[in-house]
């Protein structure tokens, strides 16, 4: 790769886990620490793109030389993430974007009953933004990347994840095991919508995000010059 291969582009990366309140004081989350789309945004600055991170919740400091939009919700991240792809050459998705939300949002914090039965909980589906992105791209030649946490039969699982949502290219974990999550290193496999397999041993996010670009870049270049 070029010290500066991604002079003049315009990427979007996601990161971290989104966050969907059931009350004023309570929300559904996850794990992520947002460490794998920290890496993927400050390498690309460092190769030269113009970069906007949209960050869901994270404790990581802000990264220098991004233009970083937070939010909360996966709707939020949507609005964010489509707005700031309309003129990008790429879009990263490696946020934890939660697949359900509270189907009622209570203004005011949920009271426990004494000896009441629990209420149950329902959940209604959030709109699937990687999918969205890959069937609607704002330009032709416009890459897009998603992640994907496998547990089992990763490259099966991962193929068929990448032809469900349209992507070129998806980066699989597997995870389990204290890879992945929280970890500072990851390993990779990284599946190409032509077929191609490319995999990134175990080492810093730093190195895996360096491998994505390298993707991506090769991608930007056979597409548009
Ligand atoms: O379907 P799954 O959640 O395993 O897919 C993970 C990929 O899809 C990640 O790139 C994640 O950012 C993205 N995603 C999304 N919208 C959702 C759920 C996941 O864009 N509602």
């Amino acid at each position: 790769a070029g010290e500066l291969d991604l002079a003049g582009r315009h990427v979007v990366v996601s990161a971290g886990g989104t966050r969907e309140p059931l009350d004023p004081v309570r929300f559904l989350g996850n794990l992520s620490t947002g460490r794998q789309g920290y890496a993927l945004a400050s390498v690309a600055a460092a190769r030269g793109a113009r970069v906007t991170l949209v960050a869901a919740h994270t404790e990581l400091p802000d990264p220098a030389g991004v233009d970083l939009v937070r939010v909360g919700t996966a709707e939020q991240l949507r609005a964010a993430v489509l707005a700031a792809a309309a003129d990008a050459d790429a879009v990263v998705m490696a946020a934890a974007v939660a697949d359900f939300r509270p189907a009622d949002y209570v203004p005011v914090k949920i009271k426990k009953v004494d000896r009441a039965e629990p209420e149950p909980l329902a959940l209604v589906r959030n709109p699937d933004i990687l999918a969205e992105l890959s069937r609607h791209r704002a330009a032709p030649g416009q890459v897009v990347v998603g992640f994907a946490a496998e547990t089992n039969d990763v490259l099966v699982n991962g193929r068929a994840k990448l032809a469900r949502k349209g992507c070129d290219l998806l980066v699989v974990n597997q995870v389990g095991g204290g890879l992945a999550f929280g970890s500072a290193d990851n390993e990779a496999v990284i599946l190409a919508a032509d077929g191609s397999e490319t995999e990134v041993p175990f080492g810093p996010k730093a190195a895996l995000a360096d491998t994505v670009w390298d993707l991506v870049a090769t991608r930007l270049t056979t597409r548009n010059g």
